[in-house]
């Protein structure tokens, strides 16, 4: 399941995740726990190099339970910090780090190989498991995707959270290792008019078509 914050891939997949009792992986905050130990660790996230050099550090683990996703940085439970501000404000400068990515895609491809997990990010049909039996993109207009997020985030309004999402699309879908895009084979679903169940149940749909 790939597309930009704010589309509802996080509600989705887990839904789908519960409706089919797979696993569930997310690996944005997997680049959110990256950034969240960079931003303890001082290192200037502006220098490409000095994150690459530091990248291999951090003992990132990512629970599986689409009820409860659990992730841990050194052992520590950072779940709750990785959803602040100032990692969100971070994390596009991170993940466009080569040497990042070809950590957490390891690290994904580990736990993914397992088998029947429903896998949510920008570059999971493209890049990570080009091989999966369901590749879905899932799109919502600016509006919608920063009305989603004003309404999670208490205190803030949509027309700041379009602002700022429209700065990270850009640098996610511009940066040159593996931007956001949408797989050869994918099934895009533009979720706007449609409620979180019918989404579900659109998915649903697919996987009992293609599996
Ligand atoms: O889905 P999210 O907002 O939690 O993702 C956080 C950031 O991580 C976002 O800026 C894009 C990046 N990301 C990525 O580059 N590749 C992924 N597979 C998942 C997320």
């Amino acid at each position: 399941m790939d597309g930009p914050s704010g589309s509802g891939k996080s509600s989705v997949s887990r839904g789908v995740a519960r409706a089919l009792g797979l696993r569930y992986l997310d690996t944005g905050a997997m680049y959110r726990a990256m950034t969240w130990w960079m931003l303890g660790q001082g290192v200037d996230l502006a220098d490409p190099a000095a994150v690459a050099a530091r990248c291999g550090e951090p003992v990132l683990v990512s629970g599986t339970d689409p009820d409860g996703p659990a992730i841990h940085v050194d052992g520590v439970d950072v779940a709750g910090p990785i959803r602040e501000s100032d990692v969100t404000g971070s994390v596009s400068a991170v993940a466009a780090v080569p040497e990042v990515r070809v950590r957490l895609v390891a690290l994904q491809r580990e736990i993914i190989g397992a088998g029947d997990i429903v896998v949510e990010g920008r570059d999971i049909g493209t890049v990570v498991w080009p091989e999966a039996a369901v590749k879905i993109y899932l799109t919502a207009s600016p509006e919608a995707r920063a009305r989603r997020r004003s309404a999670e985030v208490a205190g803030t309004t949509a027309q700041a959270h379009q602002e700022a999402m429209a700065r990270r699309d850009k640098l996610d879908s511009t940066r040159k290792t593996d931007p956001l895009s949408m797989a050869a084979g994918a099934v895009e679903l533009d979720t706007t008019p449609l409620t979180l169940e019918e989404v579900i149940g659109e998915v649903l749909r697919l996987v009992k078509e293609r599996t």
